[in-house]
């Protein structure tokens, strides 16, 4: 058990129906078996994250098999990279994909994944109810110091120092995002002068680069899966109205997938 309260960060434990810490914060767990550890700061929306239509839609293109390779692709940098059974975080795990894939794959580690959307988490948990999922803010873990063997974020936002304070002596961390030509056709047809992705950083403070690599494919969507793609991400409100109208029309895409994941290690 990673988690700590949000409240007081001392411990959490079972206790009746949920969790409690020593300073007698209580948390229920959700019948779906998540808990939600989510404490919005002065002023935040407690409705936090992305919305339950986004989360379906990603679901619905992670069934599709469109991010398949470069989940296959980190699976096979966590087998090389972290040989011991460890605590594995998902940080703003959306439905869950990642970690259920490596858990799969990979049982012998703990998993664990926080994301602030609650629609995210309850259809994570309702997925599989052998990882501890819980709704949280990444920017505000609520996780115990140095209980962390590996972090990853992949497409999420998180904060270095929070992911400092949670990895453990040499723990490491997963940072994966898109390379500079993702999706580049949907950019091509949504906007008159397409920008490529900035390339991302292989430099951390407190970090050492471990490994870094890229991961690219093609993928052929199908009509319905293009509409699934576009809702699960912000293309869905950017771009000229009527060019993503008139995407929405194709009947086939070839996009690129193109990714860039960075394995660092916490320095001693
Ligand atoms: C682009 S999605 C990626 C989800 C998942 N990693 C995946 O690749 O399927 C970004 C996720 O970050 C979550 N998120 C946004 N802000 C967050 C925050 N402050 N703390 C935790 N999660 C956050 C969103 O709710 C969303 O599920
Ligand atoms: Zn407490």
């Amino acid at each position: 058990m990673i988690f700590s309260c949000p409240h007081c960060f001392e411990p959490l434990r079972p206790a009746n129906c949920g969790w409690d810490c020593e300073n007698q914060h209580s948390f229920d767990i959700a019948k779906e078996g998540y808990v939600n550890l989510f404490v919005p700061t002065k002023g935040q929306s407690k409705i936090a994250g992305d919305s339950a239509d986004m989360i379906q839609a990603r679901r619905t293109i992670h069934e599709a098999g469109l991010y398949e390779p470069l989940a296959a692709t980190l699976c096979d940098v966590i087998s090389e990279h972290i040989r011991k059974p460890t605590s594995v975080l998902d940080i703003g795990c959306g439905e869950g994909y990642y970690s259920r894939y490596f858990q799969e794959r990979i049982p012998t580690h703990g998993y664990y994944g926080i994301d602030i959307s609650k629609a995210a988490i309850k259809t994570a948990s309702k997925q599989n109810s052998t990882i501890q999922y819980a709704v949280a803010s990444a920017f505000r873990m609520p996780v115990e110091s140095g209980s962390v063997g590996l972090a990853t974020r992949i497409f999420a936002p998180s904060d270095d120092a929070e992911l400092l304070r949670v990895l453990s002596n040499e723990g490491q961390y997963l940072e994966v995002g898109p390379a500079p030509r993702h999706l580049w056709e949907l950019r091509e047809a949504l906007y008159d002068a397409p920008t490529p992705h900035a390339p991302h950083r292989v430099a951390l403070d407190g970090f050492d680069l471990v490994q870094h690599g890229q991961c690219h494919y093609p993928f052929d969507l199908r009509n319905d899966q293009l509409q699934q793609l576009i809702a699960a991400t912000p293309f869905a409100h950017k771009g000229h109205r009527e060019k993503r109208n008139s995407l929405l029309e194709r009947n086939q895409l070839t996009v690129t997938m193109a990714f860039e994941w960075r394995l660092f290690k916490k320095q001693p």
